[in-house]
């Protein structure tokens, strides 16, 4: 069986989270996209983990794989492998052969370009990791491949290939002078080593095969989406999106797995109760703003609005794992839970953040949206007509602080009512049940009401 989690928002919907809870009774946990711009968080008896790029199932024994729909860098895979194995963990990750590889020069060209953007404020505020220069050459069919690291006279005449043309783009169409990043001799003997690394240490997979083997076994698999619906380089906010799928059907071709075994399996959109978002693009349910990443914001938000979200940003740990930025938020935006809906098909939500909405004086949900005179419950498709979008608010009625621990261990009836009142308004506008509600950072700190491998 197989359970696919999904950031129903715009990331850090605390997707690591609810991975560990509800992998429990998973033998493997994939990633399907996406590379090392994830942050996700787990806290395992007491400790706290954070990890980028393998998979958080890793934390508590179970087989990570990064499927050939993800991008790895090598350097961040070994580096969270030895911190893990520092700490006493004997992770098992694998690696799928087809995956394709991050290089220096990608992160590189990745600044530079975000660099010639933000002269024109076009910068979509990447997390600088590389992450769309990858799956440009993976789709320019220039890319280099993990299979390939562990071929040196394949990884040498593919370097050979593409690092000239890096170069040349660098210098020539930006006129930045590069470094070691695009010096194939130096490149070819540090990832050659990594080559061997994975062959040696048998992390390199054909990954549809393995998964499909261990499904035949009858073991479980937990396919974890990184980032979320609204960033996803179909169904997001495009340009002001990352590079890959987020969505479900991402699971499919980024697993090696069909879709009658993704959709087989229970689909379950995380959400944050109210919204985030890292870097730039319209966020119509925004509180006050952060500058440089708030189009056109100056700090000249109504000091109310300015304090309200500061309470939330520190109340939630409202900053970035991987960058460390303060994250804007905002009220919870109804159009985007039913664009995800529909784009991945839920069988079940998650949503987390309870307690950090707890004691505030007032409460929003934007329901819907108004704009060019007209009401809509969907997201627009295009970036101009979504940053025109007025939130049509509907005003909740807060929730106190509770004993959130006793809540946790009480139940859903536990919750203060106006939370349940919340949590069902979600669940009745997207006709989705709840599968958890988060109420803590730890895993403990959640309850359940349906397991999905249960
Ligand atoms: P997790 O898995 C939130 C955002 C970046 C930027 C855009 C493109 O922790 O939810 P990229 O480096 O991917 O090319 O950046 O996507 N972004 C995320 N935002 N959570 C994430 O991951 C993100 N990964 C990328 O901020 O706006
Ligand atoms: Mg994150």
């Amino acid at each position: 069986m197989t359970v696919t989690i999904v950031g129903a928002q715009l990331g850090d919907e605390g997707k690591g989270g609810i991975v560990d809870l509800f992998g429990e009774p998973a033998d493997v946990v994939a990633r399907y996209q996406g590379g090392d711009n994830a942050g996700h968080t787990v806290v395992h008896e007491g400790t706290e983990y954070k990890l980028s790029l393998i998979p958080s199932g890793v934390v508590r024994g179970k087989i990570g794989v990064l499927g050939n729909g993800c991008v790895v860098n090598p350097r961040t895979l070994f580096d969270e492998l030895d911190a893990l194995g520092e700490r006493g963990l004997e992770p098992d990750v694998r690696v799928a052969r087809r995956a394709h590889i991050i290089f220096p020069y990608h992160r590189v060209l990745d600044g530079i370009e975000e660099d010639v953007k933000s002269e024109s404020d076009q910068e979509v505020g990447t997390t600088g990791r590389g992450i769309g220069p990858t799956y440009e050459d993976k789709m320019g069919r220039r890319g280099i491949r993990a299979g390939d690291l562990a071929n040196p006279e394949a990884l040498r005449e593919q370097l050979e290939y593409t690092v000239p043309q890096k170069r040349a783009l660098a210098e020539q169409v930006y006129g930045v002078s590069v470094g070691e990043e695009f010096d194939i001799d130096a490149l070819y003997e540090e990832y050659r080593e990594y080559g061997e690394r994975l062959e040696s240490e048998g992390m390199l997979v054909e990954a549809g095969n393995f998964l499909a083997a261990r499904l035949d076994a009858g073991e479980n698999i937990v396919f974890e989406g990184a980032q979320g619906t609204m960033i996803d380089i179909d169904h997001g906010n495009y340009p002001y999106v990352t590079s890959s799928n987020p969505t479900a059907g991402g699971a499919a071709p980024g697993t090696g797995l069909s879709p009658r075994v993704v959709g087989d399996g229970d689909v379950v959109g995380i959400v944050k109760a109210y919204l985030s978002r890292v870097g730039s693009g319209p966020m119509p349910t925004e509180l006050a703003g952060v500058e440089g990443d708030t189009p056109g914001y100056e700090g000249d938000a109504d000091p109310d609005d300015e304090e309200l979200a500061e309470y939330i940003r520190d109340a939630g740990g409202e900053y970035g794992t991987v960058t460390g930025r303060p994250r804007r938020v905002g009220w919870l935006d109804m159009p985007i839970l039913r664009h995800a809906t529909r784009a991945s098909g839920f069988t079940g939500l998650a949503v987390n953040h309870i307690d950090t909405l707890a004691g505030l004086d007032e409460l929003f949900v934007g329901h819907a949206y108004e704009v060019d005179g007209e009401e809509r419950l969907t997201v627009p498709a295009t970036t101009e007509r979504w940053a025109n979008c007025e939130p049509v608010f509907k005003e909740f009625d807060p929730w106190p602080e509770a004993d959130w621990n006793a809540v946790a261990s009480e139940g859903y009836e536990a919750l203060p009512e106006n939370a349940r009142t919340y949590l069902e308004y979600i669940s009745d506008e997207l006709g989705v049940p709840i599968y958890a509600v988060g109420i803590g950072p730890g895993r403990d700190e959640s309850i359940v009401l349906e397991h999905p491998f249960e």
